[in-house]
């Protein structure tokens, strides 16, 4: 049974009717379901099973403790970008010793801390931020176990805001300089050069990026043994694609097999960071229609979810599947679904075939991944509840947020 399925029409999650969970946890709301996080995860697990391997979810995606706890009861390990999300996955039962930390930005008080709880591995982006690990790691008298991130420049062929491994992106080493970095890396005492990481883009549906970028990894691999430099794990990153309209999924199983087939009979370790791929397609956002109305040239539903509850079509023009949560007999109109926010920009779909009134729900496919995380209070907005439904039960993983809460940190002149 699909997580998210209709049963005479009207939208179900797991075995909990949406309207149900509308009713009792109001709108806008994040809809999470537990098996379908469980069995994105699995897909990975299986496909790797006959290698070495450490899945390490992308925190970014979705960071609610009780998504990073599901998976971490999975044995899951995690790649996290700052201070707050290595405190997230601690707090939610993650293992330090599978943690992964990327981002180009890594702050003095980051790396301390993460070096402090001993996690797996720093991706290193930069000369620089190597140089600083290396300095903090020696005075905390402990070594640091590093990645060099390479930039493979290769073409992701996804939104070019989400598209990660050209050499215009601020991501990662040339490959070009690659092998002087190791070098330098390789003769400090408080670095340990375990392995090598890209990731390419985000929302890749095709496998040839990965083989071109993995290839090229393999390549340098091969010329740093030359210099006497071992690794021993590879990083592929995340990116892996899922269906918002009409695109096919990446196959994870032939993913995989490109994947192990570049890397042969050579030892190395596959890291993988998938982020979308497990939360995306396990999460809805449930939304009221406050009203309809019409101008000459359109109709538009007026939703109470907006731009700030999840940025996605504003900011990427991305497309996301809405559907009516309950059938109707009203006559079919196409709509533009809008948010009460005060921007053009605000909007979850456009010319959208909906049947539908004033009241009715209408729930936004995939927002389990890039939702949430990134809601904002734009317009003194409340953030969204999220519930997880988890066999036959659903638990609020965050209130919805308070008006009074939203400005309590905030004073007047004296
Ligand atoms: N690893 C690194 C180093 C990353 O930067 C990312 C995502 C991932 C893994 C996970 O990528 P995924 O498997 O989720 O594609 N907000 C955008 C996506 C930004 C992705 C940023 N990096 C969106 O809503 O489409």
């Amino acid at each position: 049974m699909e997580h998210f399925h209709r049963r005479k029409g009207a939208l179900y999650a797991q075995s909990y009717a949406c309207s149900q969970l509308a009713e009792e946890f109001g709108t806008p709301l994040f809809v999470y379901s537990r098996e379908a996080l469980e069995t994105a995860w699995q897909k990975f697990e299986d496909a790797l099973e006959n290698h070495p391997h450490l899945i390490c979810y992308a925190v970014k995606a979705n960071s609610n403790l009780a998504v990073l706890d599901v998976l971490a009861r999975l044995g899951s390990g995690f790649d996290i970008v700052s201070g707050g999300e290595l405190k997230r996955v601690l707090a939610a039962g993650g293992l330090p010793e599978k943690i992964v930390f990327s981002g180009v930005g890594k702050t003095a008080t980051e790396i301390t801390e993460a070096l402090e709880v001993g996690i797996r591995c720093f991706n290193v982006e930069s000369e620089a931020e190597l140089d600083r690990i290396a300095n903090i790691a020696s005075a905390l008298g402990v070594v640091a176990p590093i990645s060099l991130r390479i930039n493979p420049d290769v073409d992701a062929q996804t939104h070019p805001y989400i598209s990660t491994g050209l050499k215009e992106n601020k991501f990662g080493i040339n490959m070009t300089d690659a092998i002087e970095v190791y070098k330098r890396a390789a003769q400090m005492p408080s670095i340990e050069v375990q392995g090598m990481d890209c990731h390419i883009g985000s929302q890749l549906t095709k496998i040839e990026p990965y083989k071109d970028a993995v290839e090229r990894l393999i390549g340098l691999i091969e010329r740093l043994k030359t210099e006497g430099i071992e690794i021993t794990h590879l990083d592929v990153g995340g990116g892996q694609g899922i269906c918002y309209e009409d695109e096919t999924p990446l196959d994870i199983a032939q993913w995989a097999e490109c994947v192990t087939d570049a890397i042969g009979e050579r030892k190395l370790e596959i890291l993988v960071e998938p982020g979308r791929f497990i939360a995306g397609p396990a999460g809805i956002m449930l939304t009221r229609v406050e009203y309809l109305k019409s101008n000459e040239d359109k109709h538009f539903a007026v939703v109470d979810a907006a731009m700030n509850d999840l940025i996605r079509p504003a900011l990427y023009s991305a497309w996301q599947a809405i559907e009516p949560v309950e059938p109707s007999t009203v006559a079919e109109k196409v709509y533009d679904v809008v948010g009460p926010v005060c921007e053009s920009a605000d909007f979850l779909g456009k010319e959208r075939k909906l049947a539908i009134e004033q009241g009715d729900l209408l729930a936004v496919m995939s927002t389990g991944a890039y939702g949430f995380v990134m809601s904002s209070n734009y317009n003194t907005r409340p953030r969204a509840a999220e519930v997880m439904v988890s066999g036959d039960e659903a638990y609020v993983v965050r209130e919805r947020e308070n008006v009074e809460d939203l400005f309590a940190d905030e004073s007047l002149l004296p």
